[in-house]
C-alpha cells in the first residue's frame, strides 16, 4: 500500500489509496481512453474527413484542446485527492457541486449502454473461438444485438467490470491495466503488420490516408474531430480527474497528459491500419455504412468469414482487443461513480461498486432490449453531456477555481514544460471555452434531432 495523507480533513477518514507505480496510472488512463470509440470511429472519421490531412489536424487539436483540457482534469484531481463532486466543492464552492453530479450521471449513463456494445464484442470473440463467424453477419447481428441474447452478455460484462473495480486501485484497476493494455497494443500491432501483406491493402491505405485538404474546410469535419478527441480521451465527465485523485502530489502531470494523449491517438491510428486493408482486400467497402455499429459488427465479421480459418484467428484477436479496450474504459466509467459514492456517502468500496454496478446493469437492460434506446442514450450522454461537462470544466479551471492553476501545473513539472505553462493557461481561458461552446451548439441540435426521432419512431 502507498497511503497518502487524507486531504478531506476528518481524522477517521482512511488515507486514500494511491497508484503503486507511474506506469500503473498511465496505463490505466490510456486504458480509459482507448476503447470502442477509437478502435473504429476514429479511423472512419479520418478517412471521410481528409485522410492524412485530417490526421495532422487531429494531432493539432489534441495538442491545442485535448491536452489542456486533460490538464484541467488532472490538476483538480491531483490537488484535491477527491472524486469529482468533492473536488469541485473544495476548489469551487457549493455552486460547482452540480457539475460533479453531471459527471456522475454521465458516467452512469454511458456505462449502461457501453456495456451492451461491449457484450456484443465479447460474444463475437467467443463465437470466433468456438463456432466461427456467422455466414450472414447482417442477419446474425439483428438476432444478437437486442433481447435476451444481448442481455446475457451485457450482464457478463458488467460482472467483469464490477469485479475489477471493487478490488481497488492497485490490486484491481492498476493490475488489470498493466496486463491488459500491453496485450491490446501487441494484438493491434500484430494485426497491422499482418494486414500489410494483404492483397489490395494499398487501396485500403489510400482510402484511409489520401490527403484531401478540401474536406478539412468543411465545418462538420472540425466539429466531429473536436468531439471525437474529447470522447476518445475520456474528457468531460471526470474520469481523468478521478484517476488523478490517486496520484501523489509531485507527479509530472504534463508528461503524463502528453503520453496518454499520444498513446490513445497511436492505437486509434493503428486500428485504422488493420480495418481498411481488411475491408478493401475483400472489396467490402460499399457495405461500410456511416454507422459505427454496422461497420464494426457487420462489415468486418463479413470480411473475416470470407477469409476462412485465417479470418477466424484474426477476427478472434480483433474482437479480443476490442473487448480489452472496452473493459479498461468501462472500469474508468464505473470508478467515477463508485469513488463519488465512497467519498460522499462514506460507503465501503466493495459495497459501493457492487451496489452501483447492479443499478447500472439494470438501467442498461433498456439499451439491451432496444437498440434505438441505446442510440438515444448515446446521443444524450455521449454526444451532449460530455461536451457540456468539458465546457464547464474549462470555465471552472480557467476562471473560477480557488487556486492558482499555473502554480498547480508547475508542481512536479520538468523545466522544459514550465516555459509552456502561460500558453496552456491562455488556451484554457481563451480558446477552450469558445471552441467547445460552438461544438456544444451543434451537439444540442444533434441530440435534439435524436430525441425527436426516437419519440416519433416509438
Ligand atoms: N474513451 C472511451 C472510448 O474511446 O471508447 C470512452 C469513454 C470512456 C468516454 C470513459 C468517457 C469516459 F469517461
Amino acid at each position: 500500500m502507498n497511503p497518502s495523507p487524507s486531504s478531506s480533513g476528518g481524522g477517521s477518514v482512511p488515507a486514500r489509496e494511491l497508484w503503486g507505480t507511474r506506469w500503473g496510472f498511465v496505463l490505466a488512463a490510456v486504458g480509459s481512453a482507448v476503447g470502442l470509440g477509437n478502435m473504429w470511429r476514429f479511423s472512419y472519421i479520418a478517412a471521410e474527413g481528409g485522410g492524412a490531412a485530417f490526421l495532422l489536424l487531429y494531432i493539432v487539436m489534441i495538442a491545442l484542446l485535448g491536452i489542456p483540457l486533460m490538464l484541467c482534469e488532472l490538476t483538480v484531481g491531483r490537488r484535491t485527492h477527491l472524486s469529482p463532486i468533492g473536488a469541485l466543492r473544495e476548489l469551487g464552492g457549493k455552486g460547482w457541486v452540480p457539475l460533479g453530479f453531471l459527471f456522475v450521471v454521465t458516467g452512469f449513463l454511458i456505462l449502461s449502454y457501453y456495456s451492451v456494445i461491449a457484450g456484443w464484442t465479447l460474444r463475437y470473440a467467443a463465437e470466433a473461438a468456438f463456432i466461427g463467424f456467422a455466414p450472414d453477419p447482417g442477419a446474425h447481428f439483428g438476432e444478437i444485438s437486442e433481447g435476451r441474447a444481448a442481455i446475457g452478455w451485457h450482464l457478463a460484462f458488467m460482472v467483469l467490470t464490477i469485479g475489477i473495480v471493487m478490488v481497488g486501485i492497485q490490486k484491481g484497476i492498476e493490475r488489470a491495466a498493466l496486463i491488459l493494455m500491453p496485450t491490446l497494443v501487441l494484438i493491434v500491432l500484430g494485426l497491422a503488420v499482418w494486414a500489410l501483406f494483404l492483397e489490395g491493402a494499398g487501396e485500403g491505405y489510400a482510402f484511409y490516408l489520401m490527403p484531401d485538404l478540401g474536406e478539412l474546410m468543411d465545418g462538420t469535419v472540425l466539429r466531429q474531430a473536436t468531439a471525437q478527441a474529447f470522447f476518445s480521451l475520456s474528457l468531460g465527465m471526470g474520469a481523468m480527474l478521478t484517476f488523478a485523485s490517486y496520484l501523489s502530489r509531485d507527479t509530472d502531470l504534463n508528461q503524463e497528459a502528453v503520453t496518454i494523449s499520444f498513446a490513445d491517438f497511436g492505437v486509434a491510428f493503428l486500428a485504422g491500419l488493420v480495418v481498411f486493408p481488411v475491408i478493401f482486400a475483400l472489396g467490402l467497402q460499399d457495405s461500410v455504412t456511416e454507422s459505427t455499429v454496422g461497420a464494426l459488427f457487420i462489415s468486418l465479421p463479413g470480411a473475416f468469414v470470407e477469409m476462412g480459418t485465417m479470418g477466424r484467428v484474426v477476427g478472434l484477436l480483433f474482437f479480443l482487443a476490442l473487448g480489452v479496450g472496452a473493459i479498461t474504459s468501462a472500469i474508468s466509467l464505473l470508478e467515477v461513480v463508485t469513488s463519488s459514492i465512497i467519498d460522499e456517502l462514506g460507503m465501503a468500496r466493495k459495497n459501493a461498486a457492487i451496489g452501483i454496478g447492479i443499478l447500472i446493469a439494470f438501467v442498461g437492460l433498456l439499451s439491451a432490449r432496444d437498440i434505438d434506446f441505446l442510440g438515444l442514450a448515446d446521443a444524450i450522454a455521449g454526444d451532449l453531456f460530455l461536451v457540456v461537462g468539458a465546457f464547464c470544466m474549462s470555465l471552472f479551471v480557467g476562471w473560477f477555481i480557488k487556486a492558482d492553476p499555473a502554480e498547480e501545473l508547475a508542481r512536479g513539472a520538468g523545466e522544459g514544460f514550465k516555459r509552456f505553462i502561460p500558453l496552456v493557461i491562455f488556451l484554457i481561458r481563451y480558446v477552450l471555452p469558445p471552441v467547445i461552446l460552438i461544438v456544444l451548439v451543434f451537439a444540442l441540435q444533434d441530440t435534439w434531432a435524436a430525441i425527436t426521432a426516437f419519440i416519433v419512431g416509438s
